[in-house]
């Protein structure tokens, strides 16, 4: 990856724009006791326990906390009326604050690299295009296709349990949680082999991309990663559009709806949100699966006991302990929710966390319970028309990792020097020591 020596003023502008601007005025706003900013703040600690108590404080407040920047939602039932609402849109332009500040904005844009959230990303598009290239994409990601994934994510995963050595502590992120959704998504892109290596490596740097707040330093690794997996992916497609291979990518290329194909920006563009998904979400629901798993030995048992219950447990943890902390919208018009009146250009943010603690749609909602009877109805994967495209892939990669993990090891230890991520609005472990079979390695030292 080349750092350009000369970062251009337009980044410096998007980086002031997008990350160090909002961050100042979080903080702030955090200081004279706003719980927007309060929650900014909080989610500095990549412990959900931080949180908690302002998740608790918001919920307080009914279905929005008015804060000084944006309208904040813990509630179930509005934030999945936020979600699907069609004047709330995923966007976020300057608002009625227009003029000046849209044009800076829309010429420090126009050499953005493209990027999960630059258009033409699907986060980020609205309908009547958004409808036309959904339909496309999710012709693709169809639950079939997810389903004759089964068992080659089943293989990945036996592969990588045979070759870690149950002996040894080992990181569970880097031997397994991150290694088992890149490697089904690498070949859902058709990566061959020799350049996988190098493809993990873009991913990895650009991930960050989906976050807020980020430093200048990592701003511009991200960006530059950006521009090199772009670039990848340009010749990539042109050689799968000479030779298709038998992966989604090379049907997405095909795809088509009364005539009319995915734009190579498109193209591009989907292929990289799928590759950032798999490296900053999947890995984080194997990653807090596996601790929420280890620290509950009844549920594993229970587990043991029913093995028809790992798709819901998979739901819980995603309930509890979601990858994707919030999400936010923008009113395109003046709208109302929940009876609130809401004035155009007004930003909402649906806290996926706090409305999967909801106590009005989950008892008891911290503990965790994976017979939970309602335990879908988290919004880990947002609602409505941005609904995860993934959703169906991720489940599947969760029940499959998660299941072959405790079935071999049923006994998995944590042992300290766990550490989670430090990016805010995707939440996960960085590092998750185990001992994989703690008596054996005990009687081994006798
Ligand atoms: C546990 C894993 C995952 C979680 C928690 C997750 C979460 C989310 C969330 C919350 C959104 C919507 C954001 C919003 O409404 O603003 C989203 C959208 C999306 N996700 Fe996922 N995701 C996961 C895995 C995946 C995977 C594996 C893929 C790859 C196929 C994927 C592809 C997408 C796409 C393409 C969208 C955009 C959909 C649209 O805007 O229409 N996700 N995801």
């Amino acid at each position: 990856m080349q750092l350009s020596p000369v970062p251009t003023t337009r980044a410096a502008v998007r980086w002031s724009l997008g990350h160090a601007l909002p961050r100042t005025m979080l903080r702030r706003a955090a200081r004279q006791g706003d719980l927007h900013g309060a929650m900014f703040v909080a989610t500095q600690s990549a412990d959900l326990a931080v949180l908690e108590p302002v998740l608790d404080e918001l919920r307080t407040h009914g279905a929005f906390y008015r804060g000084k920047f944006a309208a904040v939602s813990v509630d179930n039932a509005t934030v999945r009326a936020l979600l699907s609402h069609p004047d709330a849109g995923s966007a976020f332009g300057p608002g009625d604050a227009a003029g000046r500040i849209a044009r800076v904005q829309e010429w420090a844009m126009s050499d953005a690299p493209l990027g999960p959230l630059t258009p033409p990303s699907l986060l980020v598009t609205e309908p009547p295009d958004h409808t036309r290239y959904r339909k496309l994409v999710s012709r693709v990601f169809s639950v079939r296709a997810v389903e004759r994934l089964r068992g080659r994510t089943q293989e990945i995963a036996d592969e990588l349990l045979d070759s870690l050595d149950p002996a040894e502590p080992v990181d569970l992120v880097s031997t397994y949680c991150s290694l088992l959704p890149v490697t089904v998504i690498a070949e859902i892109l058709g990566v061959p082999e020799a350049d996988r290596e190098k493809v993990l490596r873009f991913g990895a740097a650009a991930a960050p991309s989906l976050d807020l707040g980020l430093s200048w330093r990592e701003f511009r690794r991200v960006e530059a990663s950006l521009r090199d997996f772009d670039e990848w992916l340009g010749q990539h497609l042109d050689n799968l559009r000479r030779e298709p291979g038998d992966n989604l990518l090379s049907q997405l290329v095909s795809a088509q709806e009364d005539g009319v194909h995915l734009t190579d920006a498109e193209l591009r563009s989907t292929a990289g949100l799928v590759l950032a998904a798999g490296f900053e979400t999947t890995v984080n629901l194997l990653g807090n699966g596996a601790s929420l798993l280890a620290a509950h030995p009844d549920q594993r048992a229970a587990l043991a006991e029913r093995p028809e219950l790992w798709p819901n447990a998979v739901d819980e943890v995603l309930r509890l302990d979601p990858p994707v902390l919030l999400t936010g919208r923008m009113a395109t018009a003046d709208l109302e929710l929940q009876g609130i009146p809401i004035p155009r250009g007004a930003v909402m943010v649906g806290m996926l966390a706090g409305a999967n603690r909801d106590p009005a749609v989950f008892t008891d909602p911290a503990r965790f319970d994976v017979a939970r009877e309602n335990a879908r109805d988290h919004v880990s994967f947002s609602a409505g028309r941005h609904y995860c495209l993934g959703a169906a892939l991720a489940r599947m990669e969760g029940e499959v990792g998660l299941r072959s993990l405790f079935e071999r090891f049923p006994d998995l230890r944590v042992e300290r020097g766990a550490v989670r991520r430090s990016t805010r609005i995707l939440r996960g472990y960085e590092h998750l020591p185990v001992t994989l079979r703690p008596d054996a390695g005990r009687s081994s030292h006798r």
